[in-house]
């Protein structure tokens, strides 16, 4: 069966559901940031520190060139994967791509507490949270799918995840 993919902006829970998912569907669980990590061997905020975004990005679309065949996956990607034409085409020929969304003030109360994201270790993050989702609005718009995942628990967002693709 052609797999799932989770994309989104950080901090709509696309790893937790992902997971969840998974196992509901007895699927594969495949989270590219951690194949990445696991590719360059140091962690994502290594890469943008020693690196730089760009190489980051490079390393991104490879691993998601690796998953594009993967059948009866759930593939997570980092928030920012959509943001290469060459990655949505690569995503969308691995399975149906779906968007989780949240406001930029829930985005920001679930990643207010965690360190390990370059982009938003900023001095004024609500801020940053409201630009990078601008400025990516037309790239999210390029799923297959979009779940509003407000007040909603890990396992409805799954559930509706499995009732929106028919698995
Ligand atoms: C990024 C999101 C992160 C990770 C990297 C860049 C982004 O993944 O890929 O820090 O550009 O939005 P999560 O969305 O899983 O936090």
């Amino acid at each position: 069966m052609k797999s799932i993919v989770l994309t989104g902006f950080m901090g709509t829970g696309k790893s937790c559901v992902g997971i969840v998912l998974a196992k509901k569907l007895s699927f594969k669980f495949i989270d590219t940031d951690a194949m990445i990590e696991k590719k360059a061997g140091v962690k994502i905020s290594e890469i943008f520190e020693k690196q730089g975004e760009s190489s980051f990005r490079d390393l991104e679309s490879e691993v998601i060139r690796d998953v594009s065949n993967a059948e009866d996956c759930v593939v997570v990607t980092g928030g920012g994967a959509i943001i290469r034409d060459e990655n949505i085409q690569n995503l969308k020929k691995c399975g149906i791509v779906v968007c989780l969304t949240a406001t930029a003030d829930e985005i920001y109360n679930r990643v207010k507490d965690e360190t390990h994201r370059p982009l938003l270790q900023v001095p004024d993050p609500v801020a940053k949270i409201k630009e990078l989702l601008e400025a990516r609005k037309d790239f999210y718009a390029k799923a297959d799918e979009f779940i509003d995942t407000s007040g909603l628990t890990v396992d409805e967002v799954a559930d509706k995840i499995v009732s929106l693709t028919g698995y």
